[in-house]
């Protein structure tokens, strides 16, 4: 298990690189890490520069925990240089957190259907369409790839929560 590097840090701001052999013991070690790492957590994703390695891999693993009550379970996905597109403009505004930003709460507009490309740990090439909650989650590890946070996408400072008010106003849905 790594340290999970937190907000304020270069490497959550560098442009991670592309990965060029999935099979490196590079690559293996630090997805290695990465899986480790997030199983520690209650995070439904993690992107490699949060362990402070400035590679293009994520890890997308909705599942129910005390963080996200409500994320559907999947498997926990591997995806090494991954890209997408939207599949329409439409945007809807959920709440966000980010283990690099412990505390916090923010409501973010991302796309509601993507469609994305990635390469497995086998050297496969991948693509599918996600939507909702995972869909979400993918763009916000995206982000880290290209050095942004999800603070970077509100579209407001009052859209900005403690997460003890994010918890609080939860109660009471
Ligand atoms: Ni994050």
């Amino acid at each position: 298990m790594r340290e999970i590097v937190q907000l304020g840090a270069e490497a959550l701001r560098k442009k991670a690189e592309a990965v060029g052999d999935v099979h490196d013991d590079d690559i293996r070690r630090i997805i290695a890490d990465m899986q480790s790492t997030l199983a520690g957590t209650q995070g439904v994703g993690i992107a490699a520069p949060q362990i402070g390695e400035s590679r293009r891999i994520i890890i997308v693993a909705s599942r129910p925990t005390p963080r996200y009550p409500h994320a559907p379970q999947m498997e926990p996905t591997v995806m090494i240089n991954p890209a997408f597109e939207p599949l329409s403009d439409h945007k809807e505004k959920d709440w966000e957190g980010c283990l690099s930003i412990p505390g916090i709460r923010a409501l973010v507009p991302r796309y509601r259907e993507i469609l994305i490309r990635y390469t497995d740990q086998q050297g496969n090439f991948v693509e599918l369409k996600l939507d909702g909650f995972v869909a979400r989650i993918f763009q916000h590890e995206y982000d880290h790839l290209e050095g942004r946070v999800y603070l970077d996408s509100v579209e407001n400072n009052r859209d900005i929560f403690s997460e003890r008010e994010y918890f609080k106003l939860m109660e009471g849905c």
